[in-house]
Parts: C-alpha cells; structure tokens; sequence
C-alpha cells in the first residue's frame, strides 16, 4: 500500500486512538506503575494465536508510539499477509511502563481490523474462480469507517462508497418517491459528476433501469432468489454491472457469484467483526529463534549428507528456501526430482509439487513434506468426479471423447487427475511449458478439455492464436449445451488460484501512472484482462530470469506471489521491484512451511523415522508418472 494510503489511515486513526488511550489508560497504568522500576526496559512478541490476515498495523504502532515515544515497534509481517498459529507478528521494545499500558488498546486495534480482513479474505476466497468482486457496505462501526474500510482491502475486498456524498445510490425509499426514471433524471441533474447505481427489488424494475439512457454506473440486485438473479445476469447480458446485495453467506457466496454478477456486497464483513486472536508476550521468549533454528537444520542437513536433497519453490518463506539445494518453479523441480539419487527429498513446496516428485521418484526414495496440509486452493477446485462428470457429458455430446479430446491438466491438480490424464492419453503441462504442450495436444486430436486453471488454459490458448469464442468455460453446476460444446475448441474448467486472481487491471493502470516506464510482469495464473494489459508473461522461473538480466534502474511490478517478489527487491536493489497489486497477495499454503516444521521432518529423518512421506497409490501413479514422462519429453 502507499505511504499516502498509510497517512490518510493514519489521520483517521488518530482521534480514535487519542479516545481510546483516554478511556482504558486515563491517568496512568496503576499496575504496571505500581510493580515496574520507571527505567526497566521490556520486549513483547505480537504472535498470531489462530490462522487469519493481519490488518492495521500501522494503527498499533501508532498507540504504542503515542503512549511512549521511545518505543520501538518493528513488524515481521505486512498488512493483507496471512499468518498461521505461532507466527510472530511483530516486535515491541522499550519503556515497560508504556509498553504494558499500550498493549490492550495496540491489540484492540489491530485484532479488530485482522478480524475485518480475515472474514473478507474468506468471501474474497470463495469467488476466487469467478469474476465477481466482494465489496463493503456502509455497516461500519460509528467513526471508525475508514479504518474498517482499510482492512477491507487488506482483506482483498473492494470498497463500496465512502459515505453518502461520494455516489448516487437510489434505494427502495428514493422510488416510493415516483418510480425510478423519474428519480435517476433528478439525481444525475443534481450531480452530474457522481456515479449513481440503483436498486432494484424484480426484473420488472431491472428492466426500467436498463431503459435508462445514458445508462446508470450499477445495479443492485437487492434480495433476489439464486434464480432471479441468474435471470438478471442474462437480460442486462453485460450493459451496467450488476451488484447483488442482501443476506449473503460464506455458504453461499459462490453460488451468487456463479451467476456471473460483477459485485457482490457483505455487510457482515464489518457489522459482524470477529477479532484475530492475537497476544502480546512480554519478556520470556519461549519459541526458538531463527537463528537457532537455521543452525539446527544445517547441521542436520550435514548429518544427513548425500542421503538428503530439498526442493525449494520459489514462493517459499526465505528461511526455508535459503536450505534448498535446487530452487525453482514447478517445472524446474519436477526435473531435479528426476535427477537426484537422494534417499530422501524433502520437497518444501506445497503438496502436488510433493506428490508429482512421488510419483517421478525411484524405488527405495522417499518423498517428505515439512506440513502435509499445504494444499493448492487451485489444484482443489477440481476433483476427479467432477472432471469425470464433465467428461462424461463430452462422451454423450461427441460419442467418443477420447478421438475428439486431449485432456491436459496444470501441474497444480492432484495426482488422480494426472492419472485421468495418463488413461486418456493426455498429458501435465506446467507455466513454463503450457503452449508447448498445448500445441502437441492439439496435434493428435482436434479439441483439448484444461483443467484446472481456466486463466492459464485462457491465456495460453489465446497467445497461440485461438479465437476466444473457440473457448468454452466449463460450467460445473449448469452444463453447456450440446451446440455450445461441438462449437469448442478449448474447453476451460472453471478454476483459478485464489492468489493470482487478486491482480486486477486498475493495478496495472495505477503503477503505470506512478512509476512511468515500469515493466509489468505477470503470472499465466492471471486473469486474461492482466496479462493483456501486462508487458510479458511467464512461469515464476521466467520472471525472475527477466529481471536478474535487466540493467540497473529498470522498474517492475510483478503480478505473482509477494515472498518471491521481496526476495527479488532485496536481491536487486539496483532495479525497483514492487508488487503490480496495492496489496501483495501471499499464497498462504506456501507459508505454512515453517523453519520449525523443517527442522522436525529433518530431526526424525536424522532419528530413523519418516514423518509426512507423501505417497502415491501404485494404480494411480502408474497412470499420472505416464502423462508426467509424457510432459519431461517435450522439454
Ligand atoms: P510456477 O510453475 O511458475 O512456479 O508456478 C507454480 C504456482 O503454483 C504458481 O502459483
Ligand atoms: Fe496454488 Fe495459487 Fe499457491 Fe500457486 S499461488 S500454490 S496456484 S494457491
């Protein structure tokens, strides 16, 4: 976020923080005045007790600071990054004193907007594979809307309006008044220069207020049915954006979004706030440090020798990946997974990285995760029933999917989606190899079915020069119809990463106009709209090849995971490295490979014990090892 973004959080905090020291310190902290020598000198660890995003740190800074000047604040995690049990937050030293008075109030703060963006990370999460953008309401806590409002974007939501003079909107109240037309004329004559959106309670209203030339900014679909709203999405067909609004839940936030609306509004993302569990520990430091810990692993790393080899992705946390013996992208590490003779590779990865080394590694290796959790929120987005289903549905439309199709699956997907692609004589590709892999796809049989990742598929298929109405986005709920489907050239599952799908095109216009020249790099994971707009696109490998062979003063903003994208600002400080996105997405899985998790696979290796071994039933690995070989063999 911008230094600017910072101080105008920072202006509306203060008379809040001012109200909240007078109330909970007054005139003075009794206890800690009473038990602390005045000069004693304290050190406190802010430590993430549950998995959430953290928001508003600058905020806690600023109270701690405020209560004592000398106090020295120093952040180990940025806003809008996820944090796991355990993780340390941030650090606090100087005067006990005020160390102590400031920490409830500090903690207040900060837990309630990682409360705010935690819940909206979730929402933002469960629309991650469609279009639609979570946005915020007006339900704010009084006088602290800006605050709220800022941790809704840490959380990767959007805001709605500010307040009530920054944007039209004609509620049910408005038109009880005399109808709708009648009252969009009125406010756009009154205020030419505000955007208006209007609300609308049936499709007969819809209707009024597509009639409307020139057409309003948005249209809120308040309190429709799922079927209502679907019927909405299809009459507007894409003339004014559509907002749904009323009653939506975690549980059913996907499906609303699956009707292809544009925005959806969650007033629980701010009247419902469940503060982050977070804690400040004072004076005993019981983790290890880093620093103990990095000695420990290189010195069971020395114990184990030849017998031991770790894999690194690129995302991974850079005191994990500083023990890597190879590092790279996914592709990368599938072939060093095939080139080592090591006994076992510890793969600090998230886990289908694990698995596809599993399924490539040789009799008597074995393959270990530092936490078997680590998932791929893309990989889950498809399942081997479902992309059976859809096949399925292929076989009946074309009577033998197998002579129209060439299944290809993303690296990123499970093991039995490779084995699928192994039975039907398909194949893995990676971003580094997908249009190479594409193109031999569509050399054996005239049609490919790409799961899961429909923005690699997309992109990709698009770069090769096939026409976007040659592809299909797969609909799991609402199959396409027969005529639909024989048109297709490239049928596209309806997944995306979670972590990608937060670059958006006003990014790219916005560090355009900041840093005039800069470079936008993107990830294939992106949405089509990014990558367009972007300047070159590739695997994680090939982003950071661009920039280690830049000159000195070249400017970049990368849309990919933000861990990689730090380590390379640190690594070039001669070249300006940012994150294309106002707030860096972190892939949260990734960072669930902890030192201390390394650190304990590794002690009972040293022990004679394995702990988290990934492994492949045979069946399966046979099938998916097939289409892998089948992916090494086109380089
Ligand atoms: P790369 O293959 O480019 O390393 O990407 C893997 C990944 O998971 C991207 O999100
Ligand atoms: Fe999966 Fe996205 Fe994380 Fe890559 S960044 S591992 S695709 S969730």
């Amino acid at each position: 976020m911008t230094k600017q973004e910072v101080d105008s959080l920072l202006r509306a905090a203060q008379p809040l923080i001012d109200l909240a020291i007078a109330e909970d310190i007054g005139p003075g902290d009794a206890t800690s005045e009473a038990i602390l020598a005045a000069d004693a000198v304290l050190k406190g660890r802010i430590v993430a007790k549950s998995a959430g995003v953290i928001a508003g740190l600058p905020v806690a800074e600023a109270v701690f600071r405020r209560v004592h000047p000398d106090i020295e604040f120093i952040a180990h995690v940025d806003d809008g990054q996820e944090v796991v049990p355990g993780e340390l937050v941030a650090e606090v030293r100087g005067p006990g004193r005020g160390l102590l008075a400031a920490e409830r109030t500090a903690l207040n703060f900060l837990q309630r907007m990682s409360g705010i963006a935690t819940l909206t990370r979730r929402f933002v999460d469960a629309v991650a594979c469609t279009s639609a953008a979570i946005l915020d309401t007006r339900k704010t806590l009084p006088g602290y809307r800006v605050l709220d409002k800022y941790a809704v974007r840490m959380g990767g939501g959007l805001n709605h309006r500010m307040s009530l003079y920054d944007m039209i909107l004609i509620k049910d109240n408005h038109i009880a008044a005399g109808g709708i037309i009648p009252a969009v004329a009125r406010a756009r004559t009154a205020c030419p220069d505000l955007p208006i959106e209007v609300e609308v309670r049936s499709l007969d209203e819809l209707c009024q207020a597509l009639s409307i030339t020139p057409s309003v900014e948005r249209i809120m679909l308040d309190n429709m049915s799922l079927e209502e709203i679907r019927q909405a999405v299809s009459i507007t067909a894409g003339r004014v954006p559509l907002e749904v609004s009323g009653n939506i839940t975690l549980e059913g936030v996907a499906e609303a979004a699956a009707t292809g609306v544009d925005y959806i509004s969650v007033g629980a993302l701010t009247h419902s706030v469940k503060a982050l569990d977070l804690s400040m520990e004072v004076g005993r430091v019981e983790e290890t440090s880093i620093p103990d810990l990095s000695s420990r692993v290189a010195r069971l790393k020395s114990i184990l020798g030849e017998r031991l080899v770790i894999l690194g992705h690129h995302y991974q946390r850079d005191e994990v990946i500083a023990f890597a013996d190879f590092r790279g992208d996914s592709l990368k590490l599938a072939r060093d997974a095939t080139q080592t003779d090591a006994e076992f590779i510890v793969f600090c990865g998230v886990h289908f990285m694990a698995e596809t080394a599993a399924i490539l590694a040789k009799p008597g290796q074995h393959v270990l995760i530092p936490d078997a959790t680590a998932g791929c929120y893309l990989a889950d987005t498809a399942t081997l029933e479902a992309v059976q289903a859809a096949w399925d549905v292929l076989e009946t439309v074309f009577g033998d999917a197998d002579a129209e199709f060439t299944p290809i699956t993303y690296v990123n997907s499970s093991a039995a989606l490779k084995a699928f692609c192994g039975r039907h004589n398909g194949v893995v590709c990676t971003s580094g190899n997908a249009a190479k892999v594409l193109d031999w796809a569509l050399e054996q049989r005239p049609r490919v079915f790409f799961f899961p990742d429909q923005h690699l598929g997309r992109n990709t298929a698009k770069r090769m020069g096939i026409p976007l109405h040659e592809m299909l986005l797969w609909n799991v709920h609402y199959p396409p119809n027969p005529e639909a489907i024989r048109q297709a050239r490239v049928i596209l599952w309806p997944g995306a990463c979670n972590v990608h799908q937060r670059f958006r095109p006003e990014h790219v216009a916005a560090v355009r106009e900041r840093f005039p020249g800069v470079r936008v790099i993107v990830h294939p994971e992106c949405k089509m709209e990014v990558v367009d707009l972007a300047d070159d696109v590739g695997s994680t490998a090939h982003i950071i090849r661009q920039v280690e062979a830049a000159p000195p003063g070249t400017r970049w903003a990368i849309g990919t995971e933000s861990r990689l994208v730090h380590r390379l600002q640190r690594e070039h400080p001669e070249q300006l490295v940012i994150s294309l996105a106002d707030v860096p997405p972190f892939c949260r899985t990734m960072g669930q490979i902890t030192l201390p998790k390394l650190a304990h696979v590794l002690e009972a290796l040293a022990g004679g014990e394995l702990v988290n071994e990934v492994c492949v039933e045979a069946e399966t690995a046979h099938w998916a090892r097939k289409a892998l070989e089948r992916m090494l063999e086109l380089g």
